[in-house]
């Protein structure tokens, strides 16, 4: 059994953030995040996922108590970076707390695409472990990668056969801010998943 928070730690905490970004909004909120939780007091181990050579290793392997692992990750069409690492970094500290954001264009208005996003994306095995948050990235794109160009062209040309009236607010901010760099991220987001991180 991997150590956990003992009682006589105060309100001092050890946290994992574990990040997966293509384009850097998820990597700015894990970079905020770090910030905002060593302001607290916190021990804050900053793993970015995609660079790392055995980011669960890092976790699963480590010495001491680890009391929350909060991953954050962008999400492609559903299929959201860094949940596997995520996942199975939960999977190795059965104590430690789980807290999970998606970043991405969909506002957090739109409660009900990302709860599916969620119940999709979080592995059913550590889904009633796992309290899920979602936070607004943005686009760069004159920075696409040929790839995601296309696939983003294939999602224009879906959202420009919607007849107007059917197109949500963020279907209408995607049209809006075609071929351009948009960043909604915001530090004063992140106050739930703080708040969650430190919570009793
Ligand atoms: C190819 C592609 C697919 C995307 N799919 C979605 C999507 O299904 N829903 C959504 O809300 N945002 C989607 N996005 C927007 C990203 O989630 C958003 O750019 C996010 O900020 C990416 O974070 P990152 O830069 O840290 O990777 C997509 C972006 C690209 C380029």
């Amino acid at each position: 059994m991997t150590p956990s928070r003992s009682a006589d730690r105060g309100d001092d905490r050890s946290v994992a953030i574990l990040f997966a970004s293509c384009y850097g909004h998820t990597r700015r909120y894990a970079d905020w995040l770090t910030e905002q939780l060593q302001a607290t007091g916190c021990t804050v181990r900053l793993i970015d996922a995609r660079a790392a050579e055995d980011p669960v290793g890092l976790l699963a392997g480590a010495e001491g108590i680890l009391d929350v692992i909060i991953g954050l990750g962008g999400n492609y069409g559903g299929s959201v970076q860094g949940m596997g690492a995520f996942a199975d970094a939960v999977r190795a500290r059965p104590d430690a707390r789980a807290l999970f954001a998606t970043v991405a264009w969909a506002s957090p208005t739109q409660t009900e695409t990302i709860r599916k996003l969620h119940e999709k994306a979080i592995p059913a095995d550590i889904a009633p472990r796992v309290t899920a948050f979602h936070l607004r990235g943005g686009i760069d794109h004159p920075r696409l990668s040929l790839k995601h160009r296309t696939k983003m062209l294939a999602l224009k040309t879906y959202l420009m056969s919607k007849p107007e009236s059917a197109r949500t607010e963020d279907d209408r901010e995607t049209l809006q801010f075609w071929g351009q760099t948009k960043d909604f991220t915001d530090p004063a987001a992140l106050e739930p998943i703080v708040a969650a991180a430190l919570a009793e």
